[in-house]
């Protein structure tokens, strides 16, 4: 088996926006893995998640992504020509079924407004398309440790090439949250969607933006 990870020397660790390389090493093992028929995603941006999803898939496999920015559907437009993949533009909280062509999905891909209330709007309009061993993934849940950029904070707050990174606040000393609208949507989901399992892809032994993967599970049968 080749396994076509070309792509992926376009991937970064130290990069703020799309998902970093190691991160994409391992979204790329688990398509590998589950082998889905139906991929949705929120967040195209520039397409590297698009790029490395579309790297993995099967040939039967489709990829719907959405994103709000016209610049993004260019974009799409430019690089990926792959007639398993379909750019929309729109905002992930005005889904409806027929976007993906009333498809039952396998892996969804949360990676766009960053919002807890956009999430749990999304999340409840996609939970019933979800397959029974469906996968949730939500990017951004993590902490960022002290050693972006070698010299990046102060007491103030965590500092990207010199510029103070908007949205964040330490945690502890170790831990700066730099998406908090994501953390609170997987604390939703735990509080109020118990039957969707989480594991946290999370560490601040590296500058890691952190995933959280989730799973409908059910006690096996035999
Ligand atoms: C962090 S980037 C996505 C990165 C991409 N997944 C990757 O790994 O390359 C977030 C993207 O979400 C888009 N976005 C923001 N709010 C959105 C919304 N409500 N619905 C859909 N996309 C949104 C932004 O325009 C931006 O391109």
């Amino acid at each position: 088996m080749q396994y076509d990870l070309k792509h992926l020397t376009d991937f970064e660790e130290k990069v703020i926006g799309p998902i970093q390389s190691d991160e994409a090493l391992l979204i790329y093992s688990l398509v590998q893995v589950i082998r889905p028929e139906v991929i949705l995603e929120f967040g195209f941006a520039k397409g590297h998640s698009s790029r490395n999803f579309l790297a993995a898939m099967s040939k039967n496999c489709k990829l719907y992504s959405f994103d709000i920015k016209k610049e993004s559907e260019d974009i799409a437009k430019t690089i990926i020509k792959d007639n398993r993949f379909k750019f929309i533009l729109k905002g992930q909280e005005d889904f409806i079924p027929s976007d993906i062509d009333n498809n039952l999905i396998d892996i969804t891909f949360f990676d766009a407004s960053h919002n807890t209330d956009l999430n749990i709007i999304t999340f409840r309009k996609i939970k019933d398309y979800i397959k029974k061993n469906g996968v949730i993934l939500v990017h951004d849940t993590g902490s960022w440790n002290n050693n972006y950029n070698e010299k990046v904070r102060n007491t103030e707050g965590y500092y990207v090439n010199g510029y103070p990174f908007p949205k964040g606040y330490f945690l502890n000393k170790d831990e700066y949250i730099h998406q908090q609208g994501e953390r609170k949507f997987v604390n939703f989901l735990r509080e109020n969607y118990p039957e969707f399992h989480q594991i946290h892809f999370h560490s601040t032994n590296t500058f890691r933006h952190g995933l959280t993967m989730l799973q409908k599970s059910e006690k096996l049968e035999i």
